[in-house]
């Protein structure tokens, strides 16, 4: 069989989307039936097809395990009650990836390439899009290099892949997180401002390390002064003080959040003062010493939002304004998800119809 854009079509001989419950599965641990492969040599992309998920043979001499020539995104589809298949901003995902692409040297995916194999694989595993209230598909583009060699140099050879896990809830409570200024996510002329896999490397062990401390997530701060706030977790960050959403503007050393322009843009349709700019420790702090600070959350494709309840910081704990008491943070939540779900008008046209 062939799909779009003559990406042949192997179907799988038995689903295995009655073996769990979708509707309540761990985070990114149950793969669907399917997977979207292309594969790039002598300057080209070739050999695009859908197959059922499967292992990947490779030899323990490819590149990518070495020197980590990897990036990938984060994306969700939904259905709504009529049993409709959307996917959130998709273009955003496809441009980004580009961006990471040409960042850590690896070839750009073409627009048709990227968008069919992802029609044809949602349409075909449409079965596991979970139809609960805060219920998606998770959508896992990545790419990898697959020269054989460990010498260091950029692969002539790579693969294109896409999987899908459906997702529930990435946070199921509010998080309390440490104010890291020993270690750094990301440095001025760095890879922070893209999805590469490394970036997410780097981070497990301060993260372990806070999370021996009691806290669930980190909030990184710039590697030149440890003065000011640049992401939580995986997630970018965000700030109510007073009546106004602060967020800091991106950079070389901050993700261009498809989440995080999301909740901007519904900020600024409902007339909120909104700046993009560097948010310093400093400020922060003398907004919660004011009562001030009315809401700390981090955004991003797989936890939507995830209220921050707790922040330490050198030594101390500040405890953050109850869930109950934060307006702007609940309503934003609410109009993604019935946005995403159908529920409510998409001013914006964020969402493109898969079936
Ligand atoms: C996302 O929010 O999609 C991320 O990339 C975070 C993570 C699961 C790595």
């Amino acid at each position: 069989m062939t799909g779009t854009l003559n990406i042949d079509i192997q179907k799988t001989k038995k689903s295995r989307v009655s073996e769990q419950d979708i509707n309540d599965v761990p985070f990114g641990k149950c793969f669907s039936d399917h997977m979207f492969v292309a594969e790039y040599a002598d300057g080209k992309w070739t050999k695009a097809q859908i197959m059922p998920y499967e292992d990947v043979p490779m030899s323990y001499g490819t590149s990518v395990f070495h020197y980590g020539q990897a990036i990938f995104e984060g994306m969700k589809a939904y259905k709504n009650e009529q049993g409709e298949v959307s996917l959130f901003r998709p273009l955003e995902n496809f441009k980004r990836f580009n961006i990471s692409a040409q960042r850590m040297a690896m070839p750009d995916v073409p627009e048709e390439l990227f968008m069919a194999g992802l029609m044809d694989l949602i349409r075909l595993d449409s079965a596991w899009v979970p139809a609960s209230e805060t219920g998606s598909l998770y959508i896992r583009p990545f790419m990898i290099s697959t020269d054989e060699a460990i010498g260091v140099k950029i692969s002539d050879s790579y693969k294109f892949v896409i999987i899908t896990c459906p997702a529930g809830k990435y946070y199921s409570d509010p998080i309390r997180v440490l104010v890291e200024t020993n270690f750094y996510r990301a440095v001025k002329g760095g890879v922070g401002y893209v999805k590469a896999a490394g970036n997410y490397g780097r981070s497990l062990y301060p993260t372990k390390l806070a999370q021996q401390k009691g806290y669930q997530q980190v909030i990184w701060t710039d590697s030149e002064t440890s003065s000011y706030f640049e992401e939580s977790g995986t997630m970018n960050v965000m700030f109510v003080i007073g009546d106004k959403l602060l967020t800091p503007a991106v950079s070389d050393t901050i993700l261009d959040g498809v989440t995080r322009k999301s909740v901007l843009a519904l900020a600024r349709d409902w007339g909120m003062t909104v700046e993009e700019r560097k948010v310093s420790i400093k400020e922060v702090f003398e907004a919660i010493d004011k009562g001030n600070l009315k809401e700390v959350f981090g955004c991003g494709t797989a936890a939507t939002i995830a209220h921050i309840v707790g922040i330490g910081y050198n030594g101390k704990d500040y405890d953050l304004p109850p869930v109950a008491d934060r307006k702007f943070s609940t309503k934003v939540d609410e109009t993604l998800r019935n946005i995403r779900k159908g529920k409510a008008e998409d001013k914006f046209n964020w969402m493109m119809k898969v079936m």
